[in-house]
């Protein structure tokens, strides 16, 4: 599998990645790292660990088509067939949907459906949630929203603030998420609907 990893910013689920696929737990070779932002920290993360990395500024571009235009046009120059966004944030369209069917794969700190957008975790928090999580899922054009291949709970505790839930949402973020890559490396995924087969349910 070549993984191509799109980020913005500091890219911690990039180095999960990146970490096991050179300890052969995830078997993708990770081809190239694009970020929409040049100051995201993921870049020099990915760099460290010799992976080509690209900034396609989405600033650049009057529409959001052509910017992912040229997403896919630098994915498919280093080979890529799998999309992983890792902290990604903007909206793709049907342009990069198109290019990888059914292999663009997006990590959401909570239990979809529930806090969709932005500030998962402080929405859980304000919800007064007791449980939350992480998903892995393809990514459809609506946001966080497409069919789950992975999810884990994770209990929201007394005093938790959103640095503290956030940060023990992240280590099961960078659990699941490879594993949830490694199963686009096997047989075809079968989907049926929105039920994925063979999908990871983690405690
Ligand atoms: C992660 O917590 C990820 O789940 C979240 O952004 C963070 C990126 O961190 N993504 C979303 O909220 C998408 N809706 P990272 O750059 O350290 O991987």
């Amino acid at each position: 599998m070549n993984l191509g990893i799109l980020i913005s910013g500091r890219g911690s689920n990039l180095e999960a990645i990146l970490a096991a696929s050179s300890e052969g737990r995830l078997h993708a070779r990770p081809r190239i790292v694009i970020s929409n932002r040049a100051g995201a920290g993921g870049l020099a993360l990915a760099a460290r660990r010799g992976v080509p990395t690209a900034v396609v500024a989405h600033g650049d571009f009057a529409r959001r088509e052509d910017f992912d235009q040229a997403l896919v046009d630098a994915l498919r120059a280093h080979d890529v067939d799998t999309v992983a966004l890792a902290g990604f944030d903007r909206l793709v369209t049907p342009q990069l949907l198109d290019a990888f069917p059914h292999r663009v794969v997006n990590v959401h700190p909570a239990l979809l459906p529930a806090f969709p957008g932005l500030h998962a975790q402080r929405q859980a928090l304000e919800y007064g949630a007791k449980v939350t999580g992480v998903t892995i899922h393809l990514v459809d054009e609506q946001m966080d929203h497409g069919p789950i291949l992975a999810q884990a709970a994770v209990p929201v505790l007394d005093g938790d603030t959103e640095e503290t839930l956030s940060a023990r949402i992240l280590e099961q973020e960078h659990r699941l998420y490879p594993l949830a890559l490694q199963m686009l490396t096997r047989s075809p995924l079968q989907i049926e609907g929105r039920r994925v087969q063979g999908g990871i349910s983690s405690p």
